[in-house]
């Protein structure tokens, strides 16, 4: 199958029953409203993917994945709502539509990132899918906890806040790169590993290959903030110029940046040919990456 159509099937599935998920809570409206608006605003579900097409590389039902795919999804949404706040990048426009503190106040934005945050990890303990066993599912939950925390993503946006004005060298930098994009994107993988029972050999090329691609993800993050077109990316181009972010075109020059970029994915496609598996799907995505323009 191609990525296209692997991506069509499998993003079909993710909102339709992320939707539901939020449809079945019994909450106020208000916050049901927040949390729903930011997570169907759209976004390249580059995550999900990652789970389902990890788990395809084993050729096991992708969809055992499904609530953990949707876990990481809202743990994206919620740390992109965070980051746009006047507090933080403060930032207008995200996924092409006005960021939620805009619609519905900074309150509100705090709150319905709050929510989802804290649903994700519910609706990993209430999986229902056999194979997906409670072991699994305490794994996930404590892999997952580890990734987003002040020892992951939570650890990368403050370095990054930290780092404000000041100049880094590429240790610094890329420490903020590897935990505010990679460690998320590293479970995206690990969570497809643990599910599909990855020997040891196997988790270790696919680890490798997910932190080479997770910086190549936010070295491209970094370059289309100058050089993507505001409507295409469907958020600000020059928010990092703005708020003086360290950025590896600020500090290797954009060539240096290219450079970079290309050597992170080359690294990832080595481990994915080392791991053994059927990693077509998991390619394409590297590829779609490295070249994408939003
Ligand atoms: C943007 O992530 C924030 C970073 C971690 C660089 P994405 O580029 O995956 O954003 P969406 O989900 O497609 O909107
Ligand atoms: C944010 O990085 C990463 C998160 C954890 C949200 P950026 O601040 O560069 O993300 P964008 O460019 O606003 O999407
Ligand atoms: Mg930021
Ligand atoms: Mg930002
Ligand atoms: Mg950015």
């Amino acid at each position: 199958m191609s990525l296209s159509e692997f991506s069509k099937q499998h993003i079909a599935s993710l909102e339709e029953e992320m939707k539901r998920k939020i449809d079945i809570l019994n909450a106020p409206l208000t916050i049901k409203e927040a949390m729903q608006y930011s997570l169907e605003a759209g976004g390249k579900r580059i995550r999900p993917l990652l789970v389902f097409a990890t788990i395809e590389a084993f050729h096991k039902d992708s969809m055992m994945g499904l609530e953990t795919a949707i876990a990481l999804e809202m743990i994206h949404t919620y740390s992109l709502i965070h980051d746009d706040l006047p507090c933080m990048d403060d930032d207008d426009l995200r996924r092409g539509k006005p960021t939620n503190h805009k619609v519905f106040g900074e309150a509100m934005a705090v709150l319905a990132g709050d929510a989802l945050l804290t649903y994700s990890f519910q609706i990993i303990a209430e999986s229902n899918y056999d194979t997906v066993t409670n072991d699994k599912k305490l794994n996930l939950i404590l892999e997952l906890s580890k990734a987003a925390g002040s020892e992951g993503m939570v650890g990368g946006q403050v370095a990054d806040m930290e780092a404000e004005g000041k100049s880094l060298d590429l240790t610094g930098l890329e420490y903020i790169h590897i935990h505010k994009t990679g460690k998320l994107l590293e479970f995206s993988v690990l969570a497809g590993a643990i599910l599909a029972d990855a020997s040891d050999k196997q988790r270790k090329c696919l680890s490798l290959f997910a932190y080479h691609l997770g910086l190549a993800f936010q070295i491209q993050d970094d370059i289309l903030d100058l050089e993507g077109d505001q409507e295409i990316i469907g958020k600000p181009v020059g928010s990092d110029q703005n708020n003086q972010k360290s950025t590896y075109p600020a500090l290797l020059t954009m060539n240096g940046a290219k450079e970079a970029l290309h050597t992170h994915v080359s690294e990832a496609k080595r481990y994915l040919k080392e791991s053994g598996l059927d990693t077509s799907i998991l390619e394409e995505i590297t590829d779609l990456i490295a070249n994408r323009n939003h």
